[in-house]
C-alpha cells in the first residue's frame, strides 16, 4: 500500500567565523580547559558577530539547505523554525528568513522546544506533509544562544555556543515499510513540573527582559540520559527495528558525557555517534542538523541510511525521530 513520506532531500548548515576556545573562556570567568573538556567534551564554540542575528545564521544554513535538495527556492510552502533566540519577540523570525529567499507565498513559523527545537518542527514538518498540508518543507534550528547567557557564570557560559542548520523535506511515495525513503516514526514529549531545572530567568510577560539561562546541570544530566533512551526505545518499538540496524545516531549536542552514557545504556558503538559537541558546544535547536549536515558532508550519512534523532531540553521537552534519508 502507497503511503505518503516526508523526504529529506538535503540539509545545510552554517556556523558564525568567530571561534571561542575554552582558554578564552577562562580569561573571562573562573574555569579551565582541563575541567570543560572533562565535564562535557567541549573544546570550542561559535559564537555570532555584533549584528549577525539568528535569522542571518538561519539564512544561511537554509539557501546551503535549498542548493543540497537542488529544488527551487520558490517551491518551499512551509517554513517552520525552531529558536528560542528569535530577532525579535514578534514577528516569528521565520517570516524574516520567508521574505529574505523572496518567498510570498505559504506559511511560516517558529517552533519553541529549546534544545528540543529542531526534533519538535521536523515532527510538525512530517505531519503536515502527511496531512497534505505542505509538500515541501524547509525546516531551519537557529540560535544566537550566547545571547542568553550570563558571563559570569562559568556553569552556564561555557556550554553554549551559536549556529544553525536547515533540512528541505518533501512529500514523496513510500510502501509504508521502513524500508521508505522519509521519517519513518516521531515521537515528542514534555513535562513542564520540571520547568525550574533550565529555564531563562526572563521574559516578555514576566519581567520584560530577554533573562539569562539558569540551570541545575546534575539534574538536567540525569534527566537526560534516562528520557532520552525511553524516546529511542519508542521509535524502535513503533518500527519493529533494532539498534543494530540504525546506521547513524545523530544526537542533541549537550554534553559528551551525556552522549556516551546514552549510546551505552541503549546498545549503540560509539562509532555511529556523530559527535560534534566539541567544536560546537551547545547550539540548542540548531545542533541537531548542524550535527546532521556535518555527517552528510564528510561522507558518513550516505543515501539509504537509517538515522536516528533525538533531543532533550528546557521545559522539559524531549523526543526522538527515525528517519532514513
Ligand atoms: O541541552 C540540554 C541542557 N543542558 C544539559 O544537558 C547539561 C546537563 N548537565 C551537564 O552537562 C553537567 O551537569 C555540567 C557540565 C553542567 C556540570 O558537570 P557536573 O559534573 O554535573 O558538575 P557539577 O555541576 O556537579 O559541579 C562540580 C564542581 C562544582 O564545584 P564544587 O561545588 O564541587 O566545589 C562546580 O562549582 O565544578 C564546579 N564548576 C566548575 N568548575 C570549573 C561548575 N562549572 C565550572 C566551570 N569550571 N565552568
Amino acid at each position: 500500500m502507497t503511503s505518503v513520506r516526508s523526504i529529506v532531500a538535503g540539509a545545510g548548515s552554517y556556523l558564525p567565523e568567530r571561534i571561542m576556545t575554552n582558554d578564552d573562556l577562562a580569561k573571562v570567568v573562573d574555569t579551565t580547559d582541563d575541567w570543560i573538556t572533562e565535564r562535557t567534551g567541549i573544546k570550542s564554540r561559535h559564537i555570532a558577530a555584533e549584528g549577525e542575528l539568528t535569522s542571518d545564521l538561519a539564512l544561511h544554513a537554509a539557501r546551503a539547505a535549498i542548493a543540497d535538495a537542488g529544488i527551487d527556492v520558490q517551491e518551499i510552502d512551509t517554513i517552520i523554525m525552531a529558536t528560542t533566540t528569535p530577532d525579535n519577540t514578534f514577528p516569528a523570525t521565520a517570516t524574516t528568513v520567508q521574505a529574505a529567499l523572496g518567498l510570498e507565498h505559504g506559511a511560516a513559523f517558529d517552533v519553541q522546544a529549546v534544545c528540543s527545537g529542531f526534533v519538535y518542527a521536523l515532527t510538525i514538518a512530517d505531519t503536515f506533509i502527511r496531512a497534505g498540508q505542505s509538500k515541501t518543507a524547509l525546516v531551519i534550528g537557529a540560535e544566537t544562544f550566547s545571547r542568553l547567557l550570563d558571563w559570569t557564570d562559568r556553569t552556564t557560559c561555557v556550554l553554549f555556543g551559536d549556529g544553525a542548520g536547515a533540512m528541505i523535506v518533501k512529500a514523496g511515495e513510500g510502501e509504508g515499510t521502513n524500508a521508505d525513503r522519509g521519517i519513518l516514526t516521531a515521537h515528542l514529549h514534555s513535562d513542564g513540573r520540571l520547568k525550574e531545572k533550565l529555564y531563562v530567568d526572563g521574559g516578555p510577560s514576566s519581567t520584560g527582559t530577554v533573562g539569562h539561562v539558569r540551570m541545575e546541570g546534575r539534574e538536567v544530566f540525569r534527566h537526560a540520559v534516562v528520557n532520552i533512551a525511553e524516546a529511542i526505545t519508542e521509535s524502535l518499538e513503533a518500527t519493529g527495528l533494532g539498534v543494530d540496524d540504525i546506521d547513524w545516531f545523530v544526537p542533541h549536542q549537550a554534553n559528551k558525557r551525556i552522549l556516551d552514557s546514552t549510546a551505552k545504556r541503549i546498545g549503540l558503538p560509539p562509532e555511529k555517534v556523530v559527535m560534534t559537541v566539541a567544536e560546537h558546544g551547545n547550539t540548542s535547536a540548531a545542533s541537531v542538523p548542524l550535527a546532521f549536515d556535518a555527517a552528510l558532508r564528510d561522507g558518513r550519512i550516505k543515501r539509504g541510511d537509517l538515522v536516528l534523532l533525538e533531543a532533550m531540553g528546557g521545559g522539559f521537552t524531549w523526543g526522538s525521530l527515525m528517519l532514513r534519508y
